[in-house]
């Protein structure tokens, strides 16, 4: 059976010369192609030469002995099967040499047809092995790639789950998609519809805006895939595009696009998809959540603006108040969270007066003290009314504290310095500003510079100095006509 094989290498190991030049003849007879070594080291560097299918090991030698010149082989990472060679079988050697990894053994003297079928048995458990393993290896492959597609969705699951708004789950839509593909450039559109375009939301990887793309022009590829709602791959002169379209219940909403230099495969599309699949409800829910919080906003502000407009001296007080406000916030360098929840709860800053019975909140004259002290429940009200909408403490505390002074005389929680929140602050000097060159039943509106030396006075004592500062700040620059966006920096933020 051996001779009608190809012809396989045998490594004969053993220290005595007349053995070996023995077995190398009746071997080659058989149809091997011997290689003999004297000693362990030597048996090394022929296994590190050449590729050896089976190896014949004297277990008595001088020096290194076989089980020692075994556990060597093994320690170097050689899988060879080994057949030992003992004139003096026993129980101990046969443990300790199958624990050193021996294949199989020969009792010395063996004759010829032994040696034949112990070669023949040893050389078919092998083929057997190696023809298993071929067959587990696709099953090794398949399990890692599964192995991976749950770390992926894993990942992908719990970075959008921890988002906390539709602008952070858009963003955190591109990073994944890069982060998976190793992408350096990637826009995510969404389709407005209104406009008939796909318009690009966030992006990396480039300066300035991407392009619009009309959704009339079809011939685009990123708008083609995107009304097909069908991925697309391409590769163009060492650029590679990727576009895969979302949408929510049927409905499109926009596309990923990524481009790179080495082209997407479809294990990239694989991966972009499952991301917008995954963020598909995400998307969904916010968009929800959004639109009943604008509308709940909408219908607040209605109230405080029907409220203001009961009084001549305070109609759209609020509004310019927020305007103000905001305006300080930018020039601070506010982020945009911040903004948004000083634009919420300024606002809705005097809401609580809807509490507050007519008489006294319309009076026209100087209030008593008692009277007083029920207009300065509005900011406890306001945060009793605001505070029944969930996710929004923020803006209650800023509803809340909006009259609390820097140096503790405030109301109603005699809060000062820090312990007020920083965006209540704000709101502070822009509705004191505000109030301030507003005429009143009882004066006329202050001029502005007046109401701005009141408010430089009041640092530290009715206001955050640091704020004032910037608010002054802001005001000198309006009226130098200077572009004051965002190029505010100070203390004030940190
Ligand atoms: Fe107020």
């Amino acid at each position: 059976m051996l001779n009608n094989q190809k012809q396989r290498r045998i490594l004969i190991v053993d220290d005595d010369e007349l053995i070996r030049e023995n077995l190398r003849l009746v071997l080659e007879a058989q149809g091997w192609e011997p290689f003999d070594a004297t000693d362990g080291y030597r048996a090394l560097e022929i296994l590190y030469k050449y590729p050896i299918d089976i190896m014949l090991l004297d277990v008595n030698m001088p020096g290194l002995g076989g089980l020692e010149v075994l556990k060597m082989v093994r320690q170097a990472g050689y899988r060879v099967p080994v057949i030992l060679m003992t004139g003096y079988p026993s129980i101990d050697l046969s443990v300790e040499a199958l624990r050193n990894g021996a294949t199989d053994f020969l009792v010395k003297p063996f004759t010829m047809e032994q040696l034949k079928n112990t070669l023949e048995n040893v050389m078919r458990r092998e083929e057997k092995e190696q023809s298993e393993q071929k067959l587990t290896k696709p099953l090794v492959r398949l399990l890692k790639q599964k192995i991976r597609e749950q770390t992926i969705l894993f990942t992908i699951s719990d970075r959008l789950t921890g988002c906390r708004s539709l602008s952070e789950l858009y963003q955190e839509i591109l990073n994944l998609a890069l982060h998976f593909t190793s992408s350096h450039k990637g826009v995510l559109y969404l389709a407005d519809l209104s406009r008939s375009v796909l318009l690009p939301t966030v992006w990396e990887g480039q300066e300035g805006p991407p392009p619009e793309f009309r959704l009339e022009y079809r011939d685009n590829p990123i708008v083609k895939a995107s009304l097909e709602n069908m991925p697309y791959l391409s590769c163009r002169d060492s650029r590679s595009f990727l576009v895969v379209p979302f949408s929510v219940r049927g409905e499109f909403l926009g596309s990923l696009v990524l481009e790179r230099s080495k082209a997407f495969d479809q294990e990239d599309l694989f991966v972009c998809t499952l991301i917008v699949e995954r963020a598909s409800p995400l998307v969904e829910n916010f968009i929800l959540y959004e639109s009943i919080f604008l509308n709940l906003h909408d219908s607040l502000r209605a109230l405080v603006k029907a409220l203001e407009a009961k009084d001549p001296y305070t109609k759209e007080h609020s509004e310019r108040v927020t305007s103000l406000a905001l305006e300080l916030a930018r020039f601070i360098g506010l982020s945009e969270t911040e903004i948004e929840s000083l634009r919420f709860a300024g606002h809705l800053h005097d809401i609580g007066k809807v509490g507050i019975q007519d008489h006294i909140l319309l009076k026209p004259g100087k209030l008593t003290k008692e009277e007083y002290e029920v207009i300065k429940r509005h900011p406890l009200i306001g945060a009793e009314i605001v505070g029944h909408i969930s996710l929004l403490k923020e803006e209650v505390l800023i509803i809340k504290h909006h009259h609390e002074r820097w140096d503790g005389r405030g109301y109603p929680d005699l809060l000062q310095g820090e312990e007020i929140p920083f965006l209540a602050r704000i709101l502070a000097v822009a509705d004191t500003y505000d109030a301030m060159t507003s005429e009143r039943p009882y004066r006329p509106p202050l001029p502005h510079n007046v109401a701005l030396e009141e408010i430089r006075r009041n640092a530290g004592l009715q206001f955050d100095p640091q704020v004032v500062e910037a608010f002054l700040d802001l005001w000198s620059q309006k009226q130098k006509g200077e572009s004051f966006h965002g190029d505010y920096v100070s203390g004030v933020v940190a």
